[in-house]
């Protein structure tokens, strides 16, 4: 049976840095508070771009790095909380960016864990031979979902894009993959989806009633609830990945968490007993990307050269649903490929 492998990663970042001492002075915010409580220093935000154009520019970065034409994928997932429609799919409108014409495609929403779910759901497509070449894109515009008057949540997240592409090989890739949900949970991270605006008064009462208007179509969180399923679901998540691989956390060489805040992963850090320096952040300059939080940050490292052939890396992620899911992954991509 052929093995399922990462074949080409690429991410995307907007040009436009907003820094914490630039939110300081259009809110009551400021840069020891929010460097303290999560460890962000500054966010990419868009200026004129929705999700389907930063995802597609990720998507062109791992084609180009890659001996993929877009002719040759098969499949194409993208992971999303913010697509740019309810329908078509943003998967769709990429497809047509960069010319994958013989893809079939979907999105996905899983919050920040989207971009694992992905991850799943291309190892299941190409292990039992349906697709050869897919590529699963982890993309968010959340600058335009989020309450630019809440402090509490608007500080902590960015936009960004990140992808893979996935194909078959003999060298083992893709070793474990493990993913959850608990929708009893699902107040605690959201974001309501857009409510009816009938301007014409009468018009509304005649169709819906005297019925109030759904809550405006924000991101909220709790943010301590979170963050207690956050550390929870990381070590849980962790342990059934190395149970059931058979390895321990020193055959890891990285872990690559989902950016959310740095306190969330200090924990992990000390109840792991490991190097800081096993996990890899970015989210000092990124913020929270959500879905495209972790596929960003494989994308840096593999363009960094960190990662060497063999190299096992563990993918970890949580978020809105409650959702959660990690992978183990044998690096097969050659340095500076
Ligand atoms: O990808 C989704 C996953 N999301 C997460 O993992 C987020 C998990 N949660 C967290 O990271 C943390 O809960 C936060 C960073 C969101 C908040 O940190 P916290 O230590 O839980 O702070 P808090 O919400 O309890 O707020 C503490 C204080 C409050 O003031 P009082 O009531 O103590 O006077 C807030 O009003 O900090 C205040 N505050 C701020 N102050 C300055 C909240 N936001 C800000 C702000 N600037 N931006």
């Amino acid at each position: 049976m052929k093995e399922v492998q990462i074949l080409a990663t690429g991410s995307y970042v907007p040009d436009r840095i907003v820094t914490n001492d630039e939110l300081s002075t259009v809110m009551d915010t400021n840069d020891e508070w929010i460097k303290t409580r999560t460890g962000i220093c500054e966010r990419r935000i868009t200026t004129g771009e929705n999700t389907s154009s930063i995802a597609a520019k990720a998507a062109l970065k791992a084609l180009e790095s890659s001996y993929i034409k877009p002719v040759d994928l098969d499949l194409i997932i993208v992971a999303t909380a913010t697509p740019d429609c309810y329908t078509p799919s943003t998967a769709c409108i990429v497809q047509d960016i960069i010319g994958a014409t013989n893809a079939t495609c979907f999105d996905i929403s899983a919050a920040c864990s989207g971009f694992i779910y992905g991850l799943n759901i291309a190892y299941q497509f190409i292990k039992n031979g349906a697709k050869k070449n897919v590529l699963v894109i982890g993309a968010e515009t959340l600058s335009k979902i989020l309450d630019w008057n809440n402090r509490s949540t608007c500080v902590l997240f960015g936009d960004g894009a990140g992808a893979a592409i996935l194909g078959c090989g003999e060298e083992k890739g893709l070793i474990e993959i493990h993913t959850g949900s608990d929708g009893r949970g699902a107040n605690l991270l959201k974001c309501n989806a857009a409510s009816v605006d009938i301007n014409n008064k009468d018009l509304k009462e005649k169709i819906y009633g005297n019925t109030e208007d759904v809550d405006k179509s924000y991101l909220t969180m709790e943010g301590r609830e979170i963050f207690k399923f956050a550390v929870k679901a990381m070590g849980e998540t962790i342990d059934t990945l190395l149970n059931s691989s058979e390895l321990t956390i020193e055959d890891i060489k990285y872990i690559v968490p989902h950016q959310a805040n740095l306190r969330i992963i200090d924990y992990m850090i000390k109840k792991l007993k490991v190097d800081s320096k096993k996990f890899y952040t970015n989210l000092q300059y990124y913020g929270n990307t959500s879905a495209a939080s972790i596929p960003i940050a494989m994308d840096q490292m593999n363009r960094e050269g960190l990662l060497e052939k063999g190299d096992k890396i563990l993918l970890v992620g949580f978020g809105g649903g409650l959702t959660w899911g990690g992978t183990i992954i044998e690096w097969t991509i050659n340095k500076n490929k």
